[in-house]
């Protein structure tokens, strides 16, 4: 099936990089705390914020025909920090991130989607872990990663479809791929920073 092959091929040219970042989360670990687990959804606010405004100033969303901003995650990572004990006030003094992946071309767009539409897949593990380990539901404080609920599964394979007709038509698939894989890197570099001066936040 001709559809499903470049989505094969990115998932295996990303796989290294998704393992390592899946490995240093401690999302799935049995002995998360609450103070933990916040510092991780406010480092995730931090890195999609700027981010998805970003995103959404690309002028190719019409190429690609697709709504992104109705799928934007900065609302629920908000709603969540403000169910987990959050204010307004605390949310704007987050640090944002200020090493984004490159965003300015298509490829660029749809490399950058590919690995946060993917992440709301992983999410729906996290989110029934966290239901046993902190007693999380989406209304208290896990809506980011519950993603779309229920219609995560049928929202990942429209946005596969759209992936895959756009670089059938416009070509760049190393683009995208090289682009998924800095995206990758850049989370991983945001969430768990190699540096000292950055490395404050942990
Ligand atoms: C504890 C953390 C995580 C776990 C346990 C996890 C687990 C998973 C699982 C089970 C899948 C589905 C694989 C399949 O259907 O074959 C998946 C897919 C994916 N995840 Fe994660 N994930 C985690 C974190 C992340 C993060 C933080 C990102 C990126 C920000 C991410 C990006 C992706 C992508 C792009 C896919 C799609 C792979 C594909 O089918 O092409 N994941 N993840």
């Amino acid at each position: 099936m001709i559809q499903g092959i470049f989505l094969q091929r990115l998932k295996e040219a990303t796989s290294g990089r998704h393992r390592a970042l899946e490995c240093q989360l401690p999302l799935l670990d049995s002995g998360l705390s609450h103070a933990r687990y916040r510092q991780f959804v406010s480092r995730f606010f931090g890195y999609y914020e700027p981010l998805e405004a970003t995103l959404l100033t690309v002028p190719c969303w019409e190429e690609i025909g697709f709504d992104y901003a109705e799928r934007r995650k900065t609302p629920r990572l908000e709603q969540d920090l403000l169910a987990l004990g959050g204010t307004p006030d605390a949310l704007a003094w987050v640090p944002r991130c200020r090493d984004l992946p490159e965003i300015a071309t298509l490829p660029h767009v749809l490399g950058c989607l590919y690995v946060i539409e993917g992440a709301t897949l992983g999410g729906q593990i996290i989110t029934r872990r966290l239901q046993t380990t902190l007693g999380l539901t989406p209304e208290s404080g896990a809506s980011f990663f519950n993603g779309y609920g229920v219609e995560t599964g049928p929202r990942w394979r429209a946005f596969g479809a759209t992936l895959t007709a756009v670089a059938q038509r416009t070509g760049g698939e190393d683009d995208i791929i090289a682009s998924a894989n800095q995206t990758f890197a850049s989370i991983d570099e945001w969430l768990f920073p190699k540096s000292e001066a950055r490395a404050t936040y942990l």
